[in-house]
C-alpha cells in the first residue's frame, strides 16, 4: 500500500485522517465513472484541457482529447483530463494578458492538487501556453506540451488570406478608405476559417515554436496544422510519451534550463517570432529561476539569423512551414548556434533529435544559415532615459528608414484619449512625429494590452503614410507590424520616464546604438515628476487587486513577484 499510495490515483489523498478509507473512497468514487480495477491501477495521466465556447482556437480540442487518450490507453496508462482557464484572446476584456497568471495558478495548483503521474498541457492560443507553461514548471511533474496548431489560410478572391496579419491589412486599408464597408463585412467571414491558433508567425505560433524548441512539447509537433491528421498523430503520440514519463520521470525543472531558454531565444530570433514571446519566456523561465537578460538578448540577436519567411514580417503562413519541413528545419539551419545537450521530452537530447530526423527542407520558406532573410534576428531591445530597464523594437517588422533619427512627441495620456483623438482632424501630427502612448503598461488599469500598433492618425493614413514610430508600454499582437516600441519599463503607471512626456518633446531613436533617449533636462524632468500621480487606484477587491499588487514590469515577464522560483 505504502508504494501504491505514491502513484497513479492513490497520489496526493484526500485527508480525513485515515489513508486507507481516502483512498477506498477515492476507488469507489471512481469506480462511480465506470472504471476498472486494472484501470485504476494505472499511472495516471493528466490532460489539462483548455477547450472553451469562448475560445475559437480550440474548436477542436475534443478530437484531440480522443487521439491523447488512445495514445495513452494503448501504453498502459489512464487518461483523465479536468478543465482549466481558457484565454481565448479577443473574447477577454481588458486583455487576455491579466489573466495569463490567474490560468497559470490553475494549471498549477489543479496539477499538484489531483492524483496523476504526468500531465498532458493542451492549449494554443497566445496566452494558454505560456500560462500551461509557468504552472507546469512550478508543478514540476513531468509534462508535455501538445498544441492546438495553426489555422489553414483561405483562398479569398485570388488571395490567400489568414488571421491575423491579414485581418489588420484590411482594416488599416479600410481606415483609408481604400476598402468599403460592404467589402470588409465579407472579408471579416473569410479570416479565420478552421480551427486552431492564428495562421501566421503570431505569438500563438511563436510559442508553439517556443515550447518545442525548449523540449517541452514533441519533436515535429509545432507547425502541424490543426485540421491536418498528422496532428491527431502527434496527439496519439504524445499521450503514449506521457505514460512512459509517468513511468520514468523527466520534470520541466531537468528541460527548462539556460541553456534550452537560450535555444529558445534563438529560435525566437530565427523565426522573426512576437514580441509578446519575450515576455512569455521571460515568465516560463522565471518560474524555473532561468533569468532572461535583455542585454543577452541583445547579444543573440546579433548573431542570429532571420531565417523563416513568414507573415506578419515574410510571405508564407505556418501550414507552409509545416509542409517545408516544420522547426526541425530551422533547428537543424541554427545547429551551430544551439546547445545541443539540452533534454527534450521525447528522453533524448535536442542534438539526438537533430541526428535522427530527414534532412527535407523547402527553401522557398526556410533560407539556410549562410543565405538568411536577414543576418541579424527579428527583435531588439533599446535603452536609455525614456527606458532605463529596456524596450522592445521588433526589427523585422519595421521599417528600417526609421531606425535613426529624432522627433517631436505627439503624447496621448491614454488609450481613452488615444481612441478619442487620434483620427481628429485638427490632431497636431505630420509624418515625422513620434506618437507617444502613456499608461498601456502592465500597472495602468488596462493590464497591458496589444494596443501598442498605435493606427496612423486617419489623416496621414489617407495621405499614404503607411508607418511612424510609435512608442508605448503596451504590448503589440504577434501579428502586427510597423515601427514600434514596445514594453517601455518602467512603465508610466508606475512613474517609469514615459509618465513625463509631454506634446513636443524631442525623442531620440538609434536602433543601430540599441538607445531611445528623451531628450529633457533632468531639472525639468525632476520637476515634472514632483507633479506625477499615478493613474488609477488599487481595485477594491478580488483578482484585480490581486493582480495590481503582485504583477511585475515587462523584464520580469510581467508574472507575480509570489509566483517566480527564487532559488
Ligand atoms: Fe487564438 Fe490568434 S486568436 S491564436
Amino acid at each position: 500500500m505504502a508504494d501504491k499510495a505514491k502513484r497513479g490515483i492513490s497520489r496526493g489523498l484526500t485527508n480525513y485522517g485515515d489513508p486507507a478509507f481516502s483512498l477506498y473512497l477515492r476507488r469507489s468514487f471512481a469506480k462511480s465513472m465506470g472504471y476498472s480495477s486494472e484501470m485504476l491501477d494505472r499511472p495516471v495521466v493528466g490532460i489539462a484541457d483548455s477547450k472553451s465556447g469562448f475560445n475559437n482556437c480550440h474548436r477542436h480540442f475534443p478530437e484531440l482529447i480522443e487521439a491523447l487518450k488512445r495514445g495513452v490507453l494503448g501504453a498502459g496508462g489512464l487518461p483523465l483530463e479536468f478543465p482549466t482557464v481558457s484565454l481565448g484572446e479577443v473574447f477577454l476584456s481588458p486583455t487576455s494578458m491579466m489573466f495569463r497568471n490567474l490560468m497559470s495558478i490553475d494549471v498549477e495548483e489543479m496539477i499538484r492538487a489531483q492524483p496523476m503521474d504526468a500531465v498532458v498541457l493542451l492549449g494554443g492560443c497566445d496566452k494558454t501556453v505560456p500560462a500551461q507553461l509557468m504552472g507546469a514548471a512550478s508543478a514540476d511533474l513531468p509534462a508535455v506540451q501538445l498544441v492546438a496548431g495553426p489555422m489553414m489560410p483561405t483562398s479569398f478572391q485570388g488571395e490567400r488570406l489568414g488571421a491575423c496579419t491579414d485581418c489588420r491589412r484590411f482594416w488599416a486599408l479600410h481606415r483609408a478608405g481604400k476598402v468599403s464597408s460592404a467589402e470588409i463585412d465579407t472579408i471579416e467571414g473569410n479570416l479565420a476559417t478552421t480551427a486552431g491558433t492564428c495562421a501566421v508567425m503570431g505569438t500563438a505560433s511563436t510559442m508553439a515554436s517556443i515550447a518545442e524548441a525548449l523540449g517541452m512539447a514533441l519533436p515535429g509537433t509545432a507547425a502541424i496544422p490543426a485540421v491536418h491528421a498528422d496532428r491527431l498523430r502527434a496527439a496519439e503520440a504524445t499521450g503514449a510519451r506521457a505514460v512512459e514519463l509517468a513511468k520514468n520521470p523527466l520534470r520541466p525543472s531537468q528541460i527548462i534550463t539556460a541553456k534550452s531558454v537560450e535555444n529558445a531565444l534563438r529560435v525566437l530570433l530565427a523565426i522573426g517570432g512576437s514580441t509578446n514571446a519575450i515576455i512569455h519566456l521571460t515568465a516560463i523561465a522565471g518560474r524555473a529561476a532561468v533569468h532572461v537578460d535583455l542585454r543577452r538578448l541583445n547579444e543573440l540577436s546579433d548573431s542570429t539569423p532571420v531565417l523563416v519567411d513568414l507573415k506578419p514580417t515574410g510571405q508564407y503562413y505556418m501550414s507552409d512551414l509545416y509542409a517545408a519541413g516544420g522547426l526541425g528545419a530551422v533547428l537543424r539551419e541554427l545547429k551551430p548556434l544551439l546547445h545541443l545537450d539540452c533534454l527534450t521530452v521525447a528522453g533524448i537530447t535536442l542534438g539526438e533529435r537533430l541526428e535522427r530526423e530527414p534532412p527535407w527542407v523547402d527553401r522557398a520558406v526556410v533560407k539556410p544559415l549562410s543565405e538568411p532573410l536577414s543576418k541579424m534576428g527579428g527583435l531588439v531591445a533599446l535603452f536609455g532615459s525614456l527606458a532605463p530597464n529596456g524596450a522592445i523594437l521588433k526589427r523585422s517588422a519595421a521599417d528600417p528608414q526609421l531606425f535613426e533619427r529624432e522627433g517631436r512627441a505627439v503624447v496621448f495620456t491614454s488609450l481613452d484619449d488615444l481612441a478619442a483623438r487620434v483620427d481628429d482632424p485638427a490632431l497636431d501630427v505630420t509624418a515625422d512625429d513620434f506618437l507617444v502612448l502613456q499608461n498601456a503598461g502592465p500597472k495602468s488599469g488596462y493590464a497591458m494590452p496589444e494596443a501598442g500598433y498605435l493606427p496612423i492618425p486617419a489623416k496621414l493614413a489617407r495621405a499614404g503614410v503607411k508607418d511612424m514610430v510609435r512608442i508605448s508600454d503596451a504590448r503589440m499582437s504577434g501579428t502586427a507590424y510597423g515601427t514600434i516600441v514596445l514594453h517601455v519599463s518602467p512603465e508610466a503607471a508606475a512613474g517609469g520616464p514615459l509618465a513625463l512626456v509631454k506634446n513636443g518633446d524631442r525623442i531620440r531613436i538609434s536602433v543601430q546604438r540599441r538607445q531611445l533617449e528623451l531628450l529633457v533636462s533632468a531639472e525639468e524632468l525632476a520637476r515634472r515628476k514632483s507633479a506625477w500621480r499615478p493613474p488609477v487606484g488599487m481595485p477594491a477587491r478580488g483578482y484585480a487587486q490581486l493582480y495590481m499588487q503582485h504583477v511585475l514590469q515587462a523584464e520580469h515577464g510581467c508574472d507575480f513577484d509570489f509566483l517566480r522560483k527564487t532559488d
